[in-house]
Formats: C-alpha cells, sequence, structure tokens
C-alpha cells in the first residue's frame, strides 16, 4: 500500500506538490470515483488509478536496455549534453538511472534500470561481474598483447601502480587497424583505453556488447532500447544469487 500523492509522482506525473495539487482539484480518480485526498492509501495492481481519465499503472521498477550512442552522457543530469536517460521516452518511473559508465564515445549495452539493489550488486568491484567490449584499435594487436592482457597490466600514472586483474583479449583482425574483443572483470575509469594505452595503443572505437548474462540486443541500433525480459532481469539477478554463494 502506499500514498496516492506518492504513486502519482513515482510515475512521474509531478512532483509530490503538483500531482496533491492535482489531487485536490478533483482530476484524479480511484477505482472510478474522485478522490480528493493525497493520503489516499493505495494497493498498487489491485487499484485503478486514473489522471483525467487516463489510467496510470504502478511499475516498481523498470529495467531498460539501451545501445548508448556516441556523443551521449551517462549520467542522468548534464548541463552540456543530453543523457542516457533522456533517450528512455517511455519511462514510467522519474527514479532510472544507468547502472556504471560508458565514456561520451563508447556505444553499446547499457543497463538503465531504478533497481539500486541489482545495480549495487552489478557493480561491487569484488564482485568481478564480466564486461564484453568489441574495439577497433590503431596499429597491429599482437600474441605478445593477448600473452600480456592475460597476465594484467599496469594501468597506472604518475609513477603509481594500478593493476588490471587477468583479461581475455581475442585478436579478430590483425592489421594496420585491428579488430579485437576483450573480456574485463573489472570497471576502472577509461579502462579499456587505458589497458592499451598501457601497450602503446590506441582505441578508436568502443562498443560493449555484454554484461554478466546480458547481451546487447543485436536488433538495437545506437540509440534505441527496450525494456528487458523476464528472463533477462532474473539472469542478473540469479547472477548475483550465484557469486553470492561463492562469495
Ligand atoms: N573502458 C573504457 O575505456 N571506456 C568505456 O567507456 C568503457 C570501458
Amino acid at each position: 500500500m502506499l500514498r496516492l500523492d506518492k504513486y502519482l509522482a513515482d510515475m512521474g506525473l509531478g512532483t509530490r506538490q503538483e500531482v496533491k495539487r492535482k489531487i485536490r482539484k478533483g482530476m484524479v480518480s480511484v477505482n472510478q470515483e474522485t478522490v480528493k485526498s493525497p493520503d489516499c492509501k493505495i494497493q498498487e495492481g489491485v487499484d485503478l488509478v486514473s489522471v483525467e481519465g487516463r489510467s496510470i499503472s504502478y511499475a516498481a521498477y523498470e529495467y531498460y536496455m539501451l545501445n548508448k550512442p556516441a556523443g551521449v552522457v551517462s549520467a542522468t543530469e548534464d548541463l552540456h549534453d543530453p543523457t542516457v536517460i533522456d533517450l528512455i521516452h517511455t519511462k514510467q518511473r522519474k527514479d532510472l538511472f544507468p547502472v556504471g559508465r560508458l565514456d561520451k564515445d563508447t556505444e553499446g549495452l547499457l543497463l538503465i534500470t531504478n533497481d539500486g539493489e541489482l545495480a549495487h550488486r552489478l557493480l561491487a568491484p569484488r564482485r568481478h561481474v564480466d564486461k564484453t567490449y568489441f574495439a577497433k584499435i590503431k596499429g597491429r594487436v599482437t600474441e605478445e598483447d593477448v600473452t600480456s592482457f592475460a597476465k594484467g597490466l599496469d594501468i597506472g600514472s604518475q609513477g603509481k601502480e594500478e593493476r588490471t586483474m587477468p583479461a581475455i583479449l581475442e585478436v579478430l583482425f590483425a592489421g594496420e587497424e585491428s579488430d579485437i574483443r576483450l573480456t574485463i572483470q573489472e570497471g576502472k575509469y577509461h579502462q579499456v583505453k587505458r589497458m592499451f594505452k598501457a601497450l602503446g595503443k590506441e582505441v578508436i572505437y568502443l562498443k560493449r556488447e555484454r554484461m554478466g548474462t546480458l547481451i546487447l540486443d543485436s536488433m538495437l541500433k545506437p540509440g534505441e532500447y527496450r525494456r528487458l525480459t523476464e528472463e533477462e532481469v532474473e539472469g542478473l539477478k540469479e547472477l548475483e544469487y550465484v557469486r553470492d554463494k561463492n562469495a
């Protein structure tokens, strides 16, 4: 059970004060009867709430898979650039946030949700959730590089060592420009770019393809998104469970 004003504010119909005004003006009905008290108790999924005749269902959690395009920042608000949240036009919840960050110029899989607990657990450094990236690298990526990635690299700066965990580097094409696929278990700041930089190489295109059990839907073009299926949400929660048991 939750208060009518909270129900409507959670669903993005305005601030708590704004929805209270709507309720007092008689714009809101519960089970087809006008209700004028903001503290009226609503049972989610049972009571039928409408605002000016439009029915408003309640979603406690929303989960979206976005194919992040370049040029958009992984934040909820930004003064200069569009954010990944601005791209989710069908959102009901106003408390969505991206689970982790991709750089402004990175494309690919980003999970967007308001499930703080799941996000926290997916991002916890000790859980080592695998992330797989496709990248284009300036220069020839060699078997030596594969070995260096497998051993772990020092990506520290200013004489301070910062070692990465072993990572799986697969060379898809080696030439003046190389195509690679890389799986890492951490999410350090600019990690993929810094790993290649440690070997004197530069990432010229980067796209995330997978995070844990979640795989980017190949039907989604950059900028497009869809809701996660129940199986996908369960897969991520299950992953948590397995990690927990082994922790
Ligand atoms: N590593 C990077 O360098 N950038 C990203 O956006 C993600 C991983």
